[in-house]
Parts: C-alpha cells; sequence; structure tokens
C-alpha cells in the first residue's frame, strides 16, 4: 500500500491530537505534533529570561534560536510521543497554562516558524506521518494526500481542557481557559504568518459531538478510500 502524508489541522483544544495518534497508530504511522515544537519555543523563552510579563524579547530569541533543538520519542510503553527540548523531557511542562499563555505570540514569530516548518518537512521526507498543527495541510505539505481540518465549538474545547489540566491534579479555572482558547483562535487565525485557515482540498470535520470512537470508524474509512486509490 503507497505511504502518504495525513495533515490534521484546526482550532486548539479539538482534540486534534488524541485523535490524530490514535489514526497514526491505527494506520502504523509516525506520529509528530507540531503545536509541542511551538510549545517547546515557549517553553525555552520562559526557561531563558526571554519573557517580561507576556511580552517575548523577540531579537534575543532570534540570536537564541540556533540553541534550540526539539526532537521526539516514542514512549516505550505507552508509545505515545514525548517532546524534548535540547534533550530534556518536557512532555507535560508545555502543556501548562504558563506556556499556553505564551505560545501564539512565539508561533507567530516568522522566524521561529521558518526553523520549524523547515524540521517538519524533514520529519515528513519519507511519509508514512500524521503529523498535527495550524499550517501543516496548507503551508508545510500543501500536496499531502490526506488532509483534515477540526474544529470543535469553543465551550466544547475549553471544557475538554479544563478535564484535562483536572486530570493531572491542576486546579483550573474556567472561565480563564474559555478566554485562553478564544484569544488563542484570534492570534491564529489573524496572524500574518501561515494564519489558521481550512486547506481548500481539506476534508472538514466538527467533532463537538462525535465520540472518539464514531471519528476514529471516520478517519480509517478515508484513509481506506484515500490509499486505495
Ligand atoms: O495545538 P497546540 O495548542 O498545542 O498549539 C500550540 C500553539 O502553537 C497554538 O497557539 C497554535 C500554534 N501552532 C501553530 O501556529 N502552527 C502549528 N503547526 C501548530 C501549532
Amino acid at each position: 500500500m503507497k505511504k502518504i502524508i495525513i495533515a490534521v489541522d484546526g482550532f486548539s483544544s479539538c482534540g486534534k491530537s488524541t485523535m490524530a495518534k490514535a489514526l497514526a497508530r491505527s494506520v502504523g504511522y509516525l506520529y509528530f505534533d507540531s503545536g509541542a515544537m511551538y510549545r517547546a519555543v515557549a517553553l525555552f523563552c520562559l526557561e531563558n529570561g526571554l519573557v517580561q510579563g507576556e511580552t517575548i524579547a523577540v531579537e534575543e530569541l532570534r540570536e537564541k534560536m540556533p540553541q534550540i533543538r526539539i526532537t521526539f520519542e516514542a514512549d516505550p510503553e505507552t508509545k505515545n510521543s514525548i517532546t524534548f527540548l535540547n534533550g530534556k523531557n518536557v512532555e507535560s511542562e508545555i502543556r501548562s497554562l504558563r506556556v499556553s499563555r505564551i505560545v501564539s505570540q512565539v508561533a507567530a514569530l516568522d522566524f521561529v516558524r521558518t526553523d520549524m516548518i523547515a524540521q517538519q518537512r524533514e520529519m515528513g521526507k519519507a511519509k508514512g506521518i500524521v503529523m498535527d498543527g495550524r499550517d501543516i495541510g496548507t503551508t508545510v505539505f500543501p500536496d499531502a494526500e490526506m488532509k483534515v481540518f477540526v474544529t470543535a465549538s469553543a465551550e466544547v474545547r475549553a471544557q475538554r481542557r479544563y478535564d484535562e489540566l483536572t486530570a493531572r491534579g491542576d486546579n483550573p479555572n474556567f472561565q480563564e481557559i474559555l478566554e485562553n482558547v478564544l484569544q488563542r483562535d484570534h492570534i491564529d487565525q489573524t496572524r500574518e504568518v501561515s494564519p489558521l485557515r481550512k486547506a481548500d482540498d481539506a476534508i472538514l470535520l466538527d467533532n463537538s459531538n462525535m465520540t472518539r470512537e464514531e471519528q476514529q470508524e471516520w478517519l480509517c474509512e478515508k484513509f481506506k478510500e484515500i490509499t486505495a486509490e
């Protein structure tokens, strides 16, 4: 069977990663979380004194970009992908609210995107990958054979993020999360470089009222159709 690239784009917290991971596992592809890469850069900024209040020291970050190395490894037990920043496992830290608060600003910087996109294309060279993000089907892999654009209402997405943070022992505030979701939607859709938008040839998936199983079945069916062509 021919190997393809599966690009999964969409709004924040709409279950893209869970969905993309499950799809990768069931079709035997490698999974890459491009958002984790922007999150790792944001964490680097926080850890290196490049954030004042909620403002990024852009020129200092530009200078320090060559020092940032992001890699992924599969967890030997769960097979889930783990993000490493300069050799350190940062998978949990990059999901914190302090990173979420600044990540959209980091992801809007052209030199950050150029660097990340080059790394992402390298990851897709041999095909057989599922990558999720915001611009995978539009900019990173415009020729991807399967493109999915996922969405869900802002409230449903905030509730999912709230549940995720609660499950890991945090004590989140729903309103704060909802505001963060809306603010990130706005920044992601209106930024100058690679704004979030559905590629013309992407399949739209609104999962507000879908179970994970329904979603999975739907995707596997699409995958079969595309790879059989
Ligand atoms: O999917 P996520 O919430 O982990 O993404 C984190 C941030 O990175 C979010 O603000 C959107 C941005 N992002 C992006 O601009 N391009 C991507 N390919 C992936 C994520």
